[in-house]
């Protein structure tokens, strides 16, 4: 039985998950009506594999008797002035993520909960990779900005892969 902070937690990070597929599915229509489709399908990827994140969490909570409690999903509200604003913003997104899975993981040491720790490592290193990601959109778009034809069309070459995690 998990531990009644980290459980709150867990439950917590739901949202914040699937309020980052919201977000990214945001930035896809925006790109959509702009008529970037590379970009489109990029932030359309990544809002699936959001999905999946908050999926995961939901399993693993359920697997550990504990029953979920969804709430009510923040709408993005973002309005962008220029392509690189919401990249931008999706590094910071995802910073802020980072920095909830970290809250989760602290917390889980605190109170010994090891299996929690376990299960947060694929999301410790998830993260490292979802900055990583971000950080070199950026820098490919200031590169291509001149020629965001060529970059748009890499992106539209993302496909969705199911994530590498597996919870029984
Ligand atoms: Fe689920 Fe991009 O963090």
């Amino acid at each position: 039985m998990l531990h009644e902070k980290v459980s709150k937690l867990l439950n917590e990070q739901i949202n914040k998950e699937m309020f980052s597929a919201y977000l990214y599915l945001d930035i896809a229509n925006y790109f959509a009506n702009k008529g970037l489709t590379g970009f489109q399908n990029w932030y359309n990827v990544q809002a699936r594999e959001e999905m999946d994140h908050a999926l995961f969490f939901v399993a693993y909570l359920q697997n550990n008797e504990f029953e979920v409690v969804l709430e009510k999903i923040e709408k993005p509200t973002i309005d962008y002035m220029n392509f690189k604003e919401p990249l931008q913003e999706a590094l910071k997104h995802e910073r802020f993520v980072t920095d909830s899975i970290n809250q989760i993981f602290k917390q889980a040491t605190e109170v010994s909960d090891y299996r929690t720790q376990q299960f947060l490592q694929w999301f410790i290193k998830e993260q490292g990779e979802e900055e990583k990601n971000a950080t070199e959109l950026i820098m490919k778009y200031d590169w291509a900005k001149e020629n965001l034809f060529l970059l748009d069309k890499e992106l539209l070459t993302r496909a969705y892969t199911a994530p590498s995690l597996t919870l029984d």
